[in-house]
């Protein structure tokens, strides 16, 4: 499918708001509760999906300079991600190569050698293995045998993606596909700044958390007081890229123009574009052209825990001709509404759907033809597993 324009995508939900429609695939698609506790499946999710494809882990200006790194629990291995000499930004295992400790505790720094507190074997940012204290002890030992084990990482629209797997490869331009990688060139990530970020470890599943980013039929139930009031729920255009999908959700603002006709005026301010990246991730545009980046990554044992991320992307303050104190107020503002909203409103329902998602006779469940991005996250997980 090719990429509508922005105009058309508006026309289209204006549409469904007059006629009390949203976009619906032909049929609803039944589910089961061991999705989000059966560790034979978690396991298969972590190789088969995470193992496989590229899913983005940062933003590239939480890695401005050379020896900029920062930590963080994948799937399958515990990781550094280090900006190079050269600009270039690679990922390691966290793991000592002589007896295995864990290199880097810190959970973000900056240091032109990683060092390890056991018997202090040091390595290079490029992950070769520096110096071996006591040296004459271990002998002619060949040194190019125990540098860091390296992941395929990359930079792509001002985002670092990764495959969790030392022997995989990676090309995110392919993996996202001529559309989605048009889009994503189009909104210039790259010159945005990252002025907010945050992790969360919760007890709920990753795709029971993905799953609730995407979706715009739970608006006005599980957020009466806040988005609610500001989005419509239900109503969705939705483009079906194959892997990835666009969706697009009207704010209640642009009811005036149910009436009026808007001509072709822009009416980009009354939308949220949402966009769901293969396999975990929501990148959603706000009206002024900042973005929030969610990601959800599988606990590395456990089925019924995630790691979920939250970036806020914005336009640096040169960029923004806003007064520093203006800049700072306006962002502050918007991170403490989006984690109230998460800490207040989604986290508790998600966290107590998975308490019920464990019990026996959970029973089986069903994606409406209405939660199309949904469907498509399954739909598109059911061909990585297969
Ligand atoms: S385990 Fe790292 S130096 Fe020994
Ligand atoms: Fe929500």
């Amino acid at each position: 499918m090719t990429a509508a324009p922005r105009g058309d995508r508006i026309r289209r939900a204006l549409d469904h708001l007059r006629n009390d429609t949203t976009e619906e695939f032909d049929s609803v698609v039944p589910f089961g509760p061991e999705q989000y506790r059966d560790p034979g499946i978690a396991q298969r999710e972590r190789d088969l999906v995470f193992g496989r494809v590229p899913s983005i882990v940062a933003h590239a200006t939480e890695l401005p300079k050379p020896g900029d790194f920062l930590t963080l629990q994948m799937p399958r291995n515990k990781v550094i991600v280090v900006r190079q000499k050269d600009g270039s930004v690679k990922s390691f295992v966290n793991l000592c190569r002589h007896r295995g400790a864990l290199l880097e505790e810190q959970e973000k720094g900056r240091c032109r050698l990683f060092s390890c507190g056991y018997h202090r074997w040091s390595y290079d940012t490029d992950g070769s293995l520096r110096a071996i204290t006591r040296d004459n002890t271990f002998g002619e030992i060949d040194r190019a045998q125990f540098g860091l084990i390296e992941l395929p990482t990359e930079e792509r629209h001002g985002l670092i993606w990764m495959v969790d797997d030392a022997g995989a490869e990676i090309d995110v331009a392919s993996w996202l596909g001529p559309e989605v990688d048009d889009i994503l060139a189009g909104y210039r990530l790259q010159d945005l700044l990252a002025v907010r970020s945050e992790g969360f470890d919760e007890p709920a599943n990753w795709k029971l958390m993905q799953d609730a980013f995407t979706d715009n039929y739970h608006i006005q139930y599980a957020h009466p007081n806040t988005a609610g009031k500001h989005v419509h729920t239900n109503v969705q255009v939705v483009e079906d890229f194959g892997r990835h999908a666009r969706m697009l959700s009207p704010r209640k603002k642009i009811d005036r123009w149910l009436e009026e006709d808007p001509g072709d005026r822009d009416l980009g301010r009354y939308v949220i574009d949402g966009h769901f990246l293969l396999p975990n991730s929501t990148l959603l545009r706000q009206p002024d052209d900042h973005f929030e980046l969610l990601t959800f990554r599988p606990h590395p044992t456990d089925p019924g825990r995630c790691r979920m991320e939250m970036r806020l992307l914005v336009p640096s303050l040169e960029a923004s001709g806003m007064t520093k104190e203006k800049w700072d107020e306006v962002w502050d503002k918007n991170w403490k509404i989006l984690l109230a909203v998460l800490h207040q409103e989604d986290f508790p329902l998600l966290r107590a759907a998975q308490t019920g998602l464990v019990s026996a006779n959970a029973g089986g469940m069903v994606l409406g033809r209405n939660e199309v991005v949904n469907q498509i996250f399954h739909r598109e997980l059911r061909k990585l597993l297969a």
